[in-house]
């Protein structure tokens, strides 16, 4: 079996958002900002460092303050080069010429597809799908891990984890074969299952290494729960014909798409900064605890 390169990531970003309105109402949820760097960004940056060349960011109404991130900042380069400022954070932000692409999703149809959106950039090749809002802390990063363990066996990795029986329902669930360390053979996924009929408790969580021919499974726009067209769904119809693998992800995740999980992901960031750790620290200490 040959295993090609990875070299893109798909980004869908034109999800609405609705849980956090009215902080969303006008800001992607994609910029809400972790400590001081906004969700997009910590996914860009996984990527890189699991050597992702080409980012696909598929964007929709109101998304252009995504592009204007990943640009040159003109005005507020010179501006801050004239006061002697440092320019490093800015230049944290820059993409490689060419090393980025933007597709519009005209509607929030789905996940599954927003990714076929980017179906002429993908091409013939595996690609990395990351959803920002999965916020991933680990040394490697999630999607280096993943990388490693798709460059062992091929196919399809997605990221796993176990989740609490009662929340089941709210994620894909795979059904799960032979274990291997951290890799289980992924037999069966179902989306959001219903309370009481999960096949399991590893939960699928927003990273994905897929072959290309998901994008033909994709193109038929068939809808699933939610009324959506589910990635998961299309996913679960590869299994069989090629390898399908869940990795369970040696660090921690925070879910950014919900407001518990995005606060506990902003005071785990601040406590572990060398910079306001220590006041943030002597805040939390003092917290009443009811
Ligand atoms: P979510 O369902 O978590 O995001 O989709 P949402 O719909 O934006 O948020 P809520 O539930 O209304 O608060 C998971 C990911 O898939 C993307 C979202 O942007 C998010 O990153 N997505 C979802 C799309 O790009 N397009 C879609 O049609 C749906």
């Amino acid at each position: 079996m040959t295993i090609a390169r990875l070299r893109k990531a798909v980004f869908p970003v034109g999800g609405l958002g609705t849980r956090f309105l009215p902080a969303t109402k006008a800001l992607p949820k994609e910029m809400l900002p972790v400590v001081d760097r906004p969700l997009i960004q910590y996914a860009v940056d996984e990527a890189r460092e699991a050597g992702i060349e080409q980012m696909i960011f598929v964007t929709g109404r109101g998304k252009s303050a995504i592009e204007d991130h990943f640009d040159f900042a003109y005005e507020l380069e010179t501006t801050l080069k004239a006061k002697g400022k440092s320019l490093d954070l800015l230049h944290q932000t820059r993409l490689a010429p060419g090393a980025v692409a933007y597709v519009r999703q005209q509607e929030p149809m789905g996940l599954g597809h927003a990714v076929w959106c980017a179906r002429d950039i993908v091409g013939d090749e595996p690609f990395a799908v990351l959803l920002a809002d999965d916020f991933m802390v680990g040394k490697p990063g999630c999607l280096k891990q993943m990388v490693d363990a798709y460059n062992r066996v091929g196919g399809n990795v997605i990221c796993a984890q176990e989740v609490a029986e009662d929340q089941t329902d709210k994620y894909g669930v795979i059904t799960p074969g032979n274990r291997d360390g951290a890799l289980t053979e992924v037999r069966g996924l179902v989306e959001k299952p219903p309370q009481g009929t999960a096949p399991s408790n590893l939960a699928v969580i927003g990273r994905y290494i897929l072959q290309p021919e998901v994008m033909r499974v994709l193109e038929a726009h068939e809808t699933g729960a939610g009324g959506e067209v589910q990635l998961t769904d299309a996913m679960a119809r590869m299994i069989g014909d090629q390898p399908f693998h869940g990795l369970t992800f040696a660090g921690t995740r925070y879910d950014c798409g919900d407001k518990a999980g995005y606060i506990q992901a902003n005071i785990a960031t601040a406590l572990a900064r060398e910079d306001i750790g220590p006041a943030v620290r002597h805040f939390v200490e003092g917290m009443p605890l009811d």
